[in-house]
């Protein structure tokens, strides 16, 4: 039987529900990520609440009655549940179409657990199709574009502002082969606050909802 691609989000949102226990959530942002906290809200009894990874994520969470924590009030999270623009088998991700990169990374950072919800189109062999997203300072967006260029992309300034005050240069024509090595060469560029690469700290737990079922990879 053949499943939607928003039936394949909803199935792997049911399946991470499994993986909640107790305590405080950490809380991706997408759509794939907003039918996660559908099924968070059926289970909210069972948590103290949730620290979310964007203004719109914690808009959401406290209409469905869950309390949101800043993560300064938080010493650790058992999981961070999110989706991926793309993922790889070695659970190298690539994040940020919606433009909640840096926020992610840092729940994501204190999160023991990333548990990445994907359905079956952003499992990829290669990084890179999917533009790659930057957020970058406002005053640096032009020197970060030319040297951006240098490392054979093509950037392409996204006509929005990031939660946190800031642009995004989506990069397009990359091809990542090695996502660990690209992530540390674009942090080291003087203005960028965060890249999408999430392969340092990839995923622990990647749920692919395919048209057989959610299948469950583990690093
Ligand atoms: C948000 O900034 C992103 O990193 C999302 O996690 C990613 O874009 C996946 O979103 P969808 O679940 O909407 O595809």
């Amino acid at each position: 039987m053949a499943f939607t691609q928003d039936e394949l989000k909803q199935q792997v949102a049911k399946a991470a529900v499994e993986y909640v226990k107790s305590g405080i959530i950490g809380v991706g942002t997408g759509s794939t990520a907003n039918y996660f906290i559908e099924e968070l809200a059926k289970v909210k009894n069972k948590i103290d609440g949730a620290v979310a990874s964007s203004e719109a994520t914690a808009q959401r969470l406290k209409s469905h009655g869950i309390e949101v924590y800043d993560l300064n009030s938080v010493d650790a999270l058992d999981i961070y549940v999110d989706g991926a623009d793309e993922i790889t088998e070695h659970m190298h991700m690539l994040k940020g179409g919606g433009g909640a990169l840096t926020r992610e990374k840092i729940v994501a950072a204190v999160a023991k657990s990333f548990i990445c919800i994907c359905d079956e189109t952003k499992y990829v062999p290669v990084l890179g199709k999917f533009p790659l997203p930057i957020e970058v300072l406002p005053m640096a967006r032009s020197y970060v574009a030319r040297e951006l260029v240098k490392l054979g992309g093509q950037p392409k300034l996204r006509d929005f502002t990031t939660d946190n005050g800031n642009v995004i240069l989506d990069v397009h024509g990359l091809t990542i082969q090695n996502p660990v090595e690209m992530e540390n060469k674009i942090n080291q560029i003087v203005g960028v606050v965060t890249n999408g690469l999430f392969a340092s700290r990839g995923a622990d737990v990647l749920l692919l909802a395919t048209s057989n079922g959610v299948k469950t990879f583990k690093r």
